[in-house]
């Protein structure tokens, strides 16, 4: 397995491979860059097939955190981790805790959060062996608890921008969006679209799931295979990475696609082939900020709720600069995103002074 070499390492500042015999932890932590911030970024649990698929997850993750935080403007650098095991079957708090304690070697550099397969009750148990976490349970109306919220309110932030620029139309009263995955950020977007007039078409491996949002929010429930090409406006993957790839370019009828997965595009050419195809592609990093946002203003404990509101909304104005400069120069969104990203973490700034570490 090639580490250094490997085509995703894009260098990356640390790569950590934690091992705990006692709980059977097999994990990765990645950071990318600390340009910025400590590293910051969510922790995956997935049934990968193999190392080295876990290996380019990671890295893939990680990356994609750098760019997102330098985007939203956070306090934050970008990393990621990955545990190797079905979350349904191999998770134990002992896991958790073993890899709370290899969150806590890193001294700060790494931030840990849920991501898929991680739930608020897993961070609990990292937070009893380490401080640098976030996605915690709320405490009063303090910033935090679970992310998915404020991540569905900002890909619903930036469909309306993305449909108001492709489409002509400040309303989404009866346009057609497909939700592909409807977890925790998937079911709280269906609900926020449906209040504004949105017409859903839905899927999930997860039948419950489907039902529950047909019945409360009038969705047309399809197969995982058929929604992907569902014949709709916004194309809303929200479930897992490279939905956007060489075998589903030809069969997308939206003309915007808008989610919140990491990593849509399985290749960056895939972007171009969006461009092409006049099909609005929204950058996922940018648009799918706000849970990261929120985990930030919980972890430096100086962010009220409304600010972490006003913070999220900003991802509109933020993709309709992005769309006008792609517009402007024929070039894809997801180019103007990577440069603007690469640009903000190149220069660095100062980190942060105020940080609940110091305390
Ligand atoms: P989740 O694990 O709660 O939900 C994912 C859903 O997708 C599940 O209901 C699952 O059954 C479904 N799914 C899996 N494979 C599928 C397939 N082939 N077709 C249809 N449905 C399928 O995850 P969550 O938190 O809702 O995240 C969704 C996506 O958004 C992930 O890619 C995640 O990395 C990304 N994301 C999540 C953030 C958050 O705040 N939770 C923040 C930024 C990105």
């Amino acid at each position: 397995m090639k580490v250094f070499q490997h085509p995703e390492y894009d260098a990356h500042e640390r790569l950590v491979f934690c091992h705990d015999q006692a709980s059977g932890l097999n994990a990765i932590i990645a950071i990318h860059s600390t340009a910025l911030g400590p590293a910051a970024g969510g922790c995956r649990m997935w049934k990968y097939a193999n190392d080295e698929e876990a290996l380019t997850d990671a890295l893939r993750l990680s990356r994609g955190m750098s760019y997102k935080n330098a985007l939203a403007e956070i306090r934050f650098g970008g990393g990621k981790a990955v545990i190797i095991g079905d979350a349904l079957r191999d998770k134990t708090a002992a896991m958790f805790r073993a890899f709370g304690r290899a969150v806590d070697q890193q001294a700060g550099d790494y931030i840990t959060a849920e991501d898929v397969g991680v739930r608020v009750a897993d961070m609990e148990e990292v937070a009893t062996q380490t401080r640098f976490v976030s996605g915690l349970s709320q405490r009063g109306s303090a910033a935090g608890g679970d992310p998915s919220p404020w991540t569905a309110r900002g890909v619903f932030v930036g469909i309306h921008e993305a449909v108001a620029h492709h489409l002509g139309t400040d309303s989404l009263q009866g346009v057609r969006v497909a939700v592909q995955g409807l977890g925790g950020v998937g079911y709280h977007l269906c609900q926020r679209l449906h209040q504004a007039g949105a017409l859903l078409t839905v899927a999930d491996i997860n039948a419950e799931r489907c039902q529950r949002v047909a019945s409360e929010f009038a969705a047309t429930v399809v197969s995982t295979d058929d929604i992907v090409s569902a014949d709709v406006d916004v194309l809303a993957p929200c479930a897992l990475g490279a939905v956007i790839n060489e075998r589903s370019l030809g069969t997308i009828t939206a003309s915007v696609v808008a989610g919140a997965a990491n990593n849509q595009l399985a290749t960056p050419e895939d972007g171009e082939q969006l461009r092409s195809a006049n099909i609005l592609y929204v950058p996922d990093y940018v648009i799918n900020a706000g849970g990261i946002i929120s985990a930030e203003g919980e972890y430096y404990g100086d962010v009220s709720e409304a600010e972490v509101a006003a913070q999220v909304d900003a991802i509109g104005p933020r993709l309709r600069a992005i769309f006008l400069e792609a517009s402007a120069t024929d070039t894809g969104t997801h180019v103007i995103a990577d440069a603007l990203a690469q640009s903000r973490i190149r220069d660095g700034r100062p980190k942060p002074m105020v940080s609940k570490l110091a305390s």
